[in-house]
């Protein structure tokens, strides 16, 4: 019986066979529906060709008995459209593996579909902190960044974005301050045009800073109301009087652009949901970041998961769009054995890295002389490096190479984090997150020099 990760490597296979066929259209959609059957959507000036159209209807029925129970009878198996645009519908799509002309639809149940990635900000830089396994210190190690950006004279503006699990606001506001309304109300009330006034309600400063500005966006007001009911709405597109579908993670772009063009921050913090998720999704492929924290525990869950994720953007052939602006971060690293524990992590990062986004480097051909050092431990002789955008393992500059977050006993099981930053020095911050910090000033060039 064939199973859904068999599917595309038939569909290739068969259109393959077909290939000159194949070519002579202009377009071709492979349209995966919600239950994981294909159709073929074909232009409209097929369905009048008798040429072609019957080479279509016994291709989509060898690729039925191929593909089965994954495929619609034959006759309902092929649709026409006009436009491949008006067929797409805004569903992730993606160029098949060898064709020119060929696209996969992915017809899925969420919103959340990891891939196309938004191109970076052209406004204030957006730092986006997420991880595969919740609960390393990601809101902590966010707060402790806009502290000392903060304390360097920056205006800091933060979203908490971790809408499943609202927490970052709290730990930078005292109950007093906390706003009105909060992400959710917003975007619940975009949905009926009624979110303009949200906006004068919806952003709190922290009095946690002396020097600069911390303001913080939480993911509900002071009183979250009908927080869950709420909550299974804000993903929802908005549909516009001229029949134009918006998608949640637009609408919160809009947001987010909005506060800025009010709030004129220095740099944007993005506290994201853990995991696979959708709003997860939204955060770390939809808002235009500029830097990607991947926090990080050393553990075959954390791989596993990452490795999931770059597949997903080497597959969907977006990995160069988003692979520079990612930085791995070593969370809650312990007291104990660090330079053992970060060894290990580093080296399970280098290698699922090196598996998905780097490039490969060609091996050296058969005439090669040498011996030459390329930097990365091969000896070939110069001209025949081939350029690609690789790293080796001990390149502290490389997106694999962690920034370390330290554990720290100060830290664990705190009941009030805004109760320890109001208590904390620059000296501790720095001893516990100043990598990361460090890293975070120096790739936005924010020269904040004393920090
Ligand atoms: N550097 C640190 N050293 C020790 N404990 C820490 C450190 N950072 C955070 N913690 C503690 O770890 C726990 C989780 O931290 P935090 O809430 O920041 O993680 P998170 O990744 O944001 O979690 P979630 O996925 O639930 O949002 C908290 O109890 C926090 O006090
Ligand atoms: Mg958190």
């Amino acid at each position: 019986m064939i199973i859904f990760d068999q599917i595309l490597p038939i569909v290739t296979e068969v259109l393959n066979d077909h290939h000159s066929v194949v070519d002579q259209l202009d377009w071709l959609l492979i349209n995966r529906d919600l239950n994981g059957r294909i159709r073929l959507i074909l232009p409209e000036s097929i369905e009048t060709d008798d040429g072609l159209r019957p080479r279509f209807e016994d291709i989509y029925r060898t690729l039925g008995e191929r593909i089965a129970p994954h495929a619609f009878p034959a006759e309902h198996g092929i649709l026409y459209e006009a436009n491949k645009d008006i067929a797409l519908q805004s569903a992730a799509s993606r160029p098949l593996e060898g064709f020119k002309k060929v696209w996969v639809v992915d017809r899925l149940a969420t919103e959340g579909k990891w891939a196309p990635i938004t191109p970076e900000t052209k406004g204030p830089p957006r730092v986006v902190f997420f991880s595969i396994k919740g609960g390393v210190g990601r809101s902590t190690a966010l707060a402790a960044t806009a502290w000392t950006l903060a304390e360097a004279g920056k205006r800091v503006l933060v979203f908490d974005l971790d809408l499943e699990s609202p927490g970052l606001s709290s730990s930078l506001l005292s109950p007093d301050r906390q706003p009105a309304h909060g992400i959710t109300d917003w975007l619940v009330e975009d949905l009926v045009n009624n979110a303009e006034m949200m906006l004068e309600n919806m952003i709190a400063t922290s009095g946690l800073s002396q020097d600069g500005e911390i303001f913080v966006v939480p993911a509900h007001g002071a009183d979250p109301g009908e927080y869950i009911s709420k909550l299974g709405r804000v993903w929802m597109p908005k549909v516009c009087d001229e029949g134009r579908r918006e998608p949640w993670s637009a609408r919160l772009l809009r947001l987010i652009s909005n506060l800025e063009e009010r709030i004129c921050p220095d740099v944007v913090l993005i506290d994201s949901r853990a995991g696979i998720d959708e709003v997860a999704s939204s955060c770390v492929t939809d808002l235009g970041a500029t830097l990607l924290l991947l926090f990080a525990l050393e553990g075959s869950q954390t791989w596993n998961g990452y490795r999931i994720l770059f597949e997903h953007w080497q597959r969907a052939h977006v990995a160069q769009d988003i692979r520079e602006r990612l930085k791995i971060v070593a969370a809650l690293v312990p007291e104990t054995e660090r330079p053992t524990y970060l060894e290990q992590l580093r080296e399970h990062s280098y290698g699922v890295f090196i598996d998905t986004l780097y490039d490969e480097i060609a091996p050296p051909p058969s005439d090669a002389v040498g011996p030459v050092d390329d930097g990365g431990g091969r000896t070939w002789r110069v001209d025949q490096i081939v350029e690609g955008w690789n790293f080796d393992e001990a390149d502290e500059g490389a997106p694999h190479h962690p920034w370390p977050v330290y554990w720290h006993r100060s830290f664990a099981g705190l009941r009030s984090l805004q109760g320890r930053l109001l208590v904390i020095d620059a000296e501790e911050v720095r001893s516990i997150f100043g990598p990361l910090i460090r890293g975070v000033i120096d790739t936005l060039d924010m020269g904040a020099g004393h920090v």
